[in-house]
């Protein structure tokens, strides 16, 4: 990986640990003396300072956070990234001023960033130093906000971002990121669990981790809140423009601490280049339910015990804030401050309040720093007359659901079953999470016009691997998810309307992004010589419909993607034979059809709304054998929910009906059965159906989870 273009006024980094002066290489990971992932940039002052005597002599800049430049790593925005970030408004909450009798309360206000919190500054600069250094999959684990700013920014910049959110985080930030383009990736743990995970998952696949309030570009720009502060308040105190004016607070609330770190670091340049008289106090606000800083300040300790969060703001989650307490708790020695908790409850009221007081709809991140103010006023640790600078950090807005189909999630389930086993156990538990995760972003693209076929390579893989699959119906559509999606694999057919197989293979091969991407050709199309030798080079393999076993064509391509193999365990012969099915045309996509067949009332009921929560499907229900055999007939549905015992045939014998039709025996079945099974009878049956399920022994999260690979 190459360097980046960093800012000719950057002279050097220091290890804040070791205290070693470092070359000024801003994606240096680790002080190459102690090992330490802490790293601090340092410029040349005394140049800056000459050119930035008073913030009217920058005032013809633009008004971004690139105004600034000569303080950051990176010398310019790269204008095919940059959002205009940074530059929102110091706005004068009078209202607060009055009902608190403290006059000089201001809001910086980060919600008017691009996506709505001030994480967008530390996006902006991480993206831009990534995209110079080559990178082109980042992965970010995140409490929240980091999320939209780093998904919108790497969309920009055309970097994959792989995003490890925790299972607490609300469904609308999720949803935002995964508008952007983001692979979301759910973790049922904690933030700090879900650091590592991403850790762990960025090593697996050799993907650019993001170190958070660790790597240089991000705290860096942070600086730019504490630089915007001080030049607004010295032109809103001093119109003349001749001063930057630092406040006497900085309030932020707090989690991972990269706000506060930064806009410190920036306020104590601006003093040192001798541009103001102070340093301001630092009022570190967390949630009482996760307030490990505040725990260890009032102790007098330097260094933070972790707690497990327990709180519902779950953007302040972060549970270790390791070396960064220790940097924030020397501010307050050296320059004064607090740090407080803030029960929810509390959270929750001063949310209204700074909505009706001070018409700002705040997230309650943000409000946690509201309540804290209040706290600080009334307890008289903000003396009178003095300057308070909220963050006013963030304000999301929900992405409507509907935009997205039901495949931007994708779930890792950590294994606690193993947790008192220690450490080698908790090991094991994510690790085997992390072996379905790779399953999972294994992505493969199925390119066929015919729906029939298209379904049937879907579910067959499907049943074998928890791979994501995505169809297209032509190579035109083709080409659209190939940009969207990245696939591992394609499955194409040959011949097809629009573009054809051999036109998609060509502009995949010829495309130098896609031409990596193996392609497996499943097609009924007679080949001249010209056509196998073309295929030969350019495919993986070439099937010939009606011509080979199913579990072949799977194996070859779990193997293709250099996964595991399973050692069959029934004779090949049994498995489903792929037939060439008479060109129909496309079978209407969406909604697909579910036939219930069950004579019990409430099971039907219980059934039909399982699988309504996985997506927009059509029910038809039937509460005999022939009843349902009859509606299969009609309907050709896409999966069918078959109960055993049924009052005139039962199941087995539905199953041999359907077993015996050229165009239904391929639809998937599952068995839902109150029936007690023998071994025999449940081997039997695992052979027909595509999933087994008994009534008394349901386990709903699995089978929702077991039907939805049915249907994806
Ligand atoms: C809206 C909002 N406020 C405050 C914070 C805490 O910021 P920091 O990471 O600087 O501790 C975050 C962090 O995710 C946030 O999104
Ligand atoms: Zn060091």
């Amino acid at each position: 990986m190459s360097s980046s273009t960093s800012s000719p006024y950057l002279t050097h980094l220091v290890c804040l640990e070791c205290g070693e002066q470092l070359l000024p290489d801003i994606m240096m990971n680790a002080c190459p003396h102690c090992g330490s992932g802490w790293l601090d940039a340092r410029y040349d002052y005394a140049s800056i300072a000459a050119l930035w005597k008073t913030p009217r002599q920058l005032a013809d800049r633009p008004p971004t956070l690139w105004r600034y430049a000569e303080l950051l790593p990176i010398p310019a925005p790269d204008p095919e990234i940059t959002l205009d970030e940074g530059g929102t408004p110091l706005l004068r909450l009078y209202q607060l001023e009055r009902l608190y009798n403290h006059p000089h309360l201001y809001v910086k206000d980060e919600r008017q960033g691009p996506t709505s919190s001030f994480k967008d500054r530390q996006a902006a600069l991480a993206v831009t130093a990534l995209k110079q250094a080559g990178v082109t999959e980042l992965v970010l684990a995140s409490t929240g906000n980091a999320s939209a700013a780093y998904a919108a920014y790497c969309a920009r910049a055309g970097i994959k971002l792989w995003l490890f959110l925790t299972s607490l985080v609300p469904g609308e930030k999720m949803r935002e990121a995964a508008l952007y383009g983001a692979e979301v990736v759910r973790v049922s743990g904690t933030y700090d669990e879900t650091k590592q995970v991403a850790a762990e998952f960025a090593k697996r696949r050799g993907i650019h981790l993001d170190r958070g309030a660790k790597a240089v570009p991000g705290k860096e720009s942070m600086k730019t809140l504490g630089y915007e502060i001080a030049a607004s308040l010295g032109l809103q105190l001093d119109p003349s423009g001749e001063h930057w004016i630092a406040p006497d607070w900085y309030i932020q609330a707090v989690s991972g601490g990269i706000g506060p770190l930064g806009a410190l670091k920036g306020f104590q340049e601006l003093y040192d280049m001798g541009l103001t008289d102070k340093v301001p106090k630092l009022g570190a606000i967390q949630a009482a339910g996760c307030a490990p800083m505040v725990h260890a300040f009032a102790a007098g300790r330097e260094t933070a015990d972790p707690v497990v969060p327990q709180t519902l703001i779950t953007v302040l989650a972060t549970g270790d804030p390791g070396l960064s307490y220790a940097q924030l708790r020397g501010h307050v020695m050296q320059w004064g401050g607090a740090m407080i908790a803030i029960e929810d409850g509390d959270t929750f009221a001063a949310m209204r309040r700074t909505a009706s007081k001070a018409g700002l709809s705040v997230e309650p991140a943000t409000a946690v720093a509201f309540a804290g103010l209040e706290k600080l006023l009334t307890s008289g640790q903000i003396a009178p007359g003095e300057t308070v600078v909220i963050n006013g950090s963030g304000h999301t807005f929900p992405a409507e659901s509907h935009i997205l189909g039901d495949q931007y999630l994708l779930n890792l389930e950590y294994d606690r079953s193993g947790e008192n086993g220690g450490s080698r156990r908790q090991v094991e538990g994510w690790s085997a999470a992390l072996e379905t995760l790779d399953e999972q972003v294994t992505t493969i693209l199925v390119v066929d016009d015919n729906p029939n076929d298209r379904r049937l390579i879907r579910r067959l893989l499907q049943a074998r691997k928890h791979y994501r699959v995505f169809e297209a119906r032509d190579g035109r559509e083709a080409i659209k998810l190939l940009y969207d999606h990245r696939p591992d694999l394609v499955v194409a057919d040959l011949t097809m309307p629009e573009l054809d197989g051999f036109g998609l293979i060509d502009y995949l091969k010829s495309n130098p992004d896609l031409a990596s991407i193996p392609v497996v050709v499943v097609s009924a199309k007679t080949l001249t010589a010209q056509d196998k030798s073309m295929l030969a080079s350019m495919t993986e393999s070439v099937w010939t419909k009606g011509d080979f076993s199913t579990r072949r064509l799977v194996d070859h391509i779990v193997e293709t993607l250099g996964d595991e193999v399973e050692i069959p365990t029934e004779d090949v012969r049994s498995q489903p034979k792929m037939t060439p099915l008479p060109e129909v045309g496309d079978a209407p996509l969406a909604p697909r059809t579910v036939v219930i067949i069950d004579d019990h009332e409430p099971d039907r009921r219980y059934v039909h709304r399982i699988i309504n929560q996985i997506g927009t499907f059509t029910f038809v229900e039937a509460a005999s054998g022939r009843e349902g055999l009859k509606v299969i007939h009609e309907r050709h549905p896409d999966l069918i929910v078959l109960d055993l015992l049924l009052p005139d045939m039962d199941g087995f014998a539905v199953m041999e009906a359907l077993a015996h039709e050229p165009t239904l025996g391929d639809i998937p079945i599952v068995i839902h059965t109150g029936k007690t099974l023998s071994a025999a009878e449940r081997e039997q049956l695992e052979q027909q159906a595509a999933l087994v399920v008994e009534k008394s022994a349901q386990h709903r999260r699995e089978f929702i989870s077991s039907i939805t690979h049915l249907l994806m």
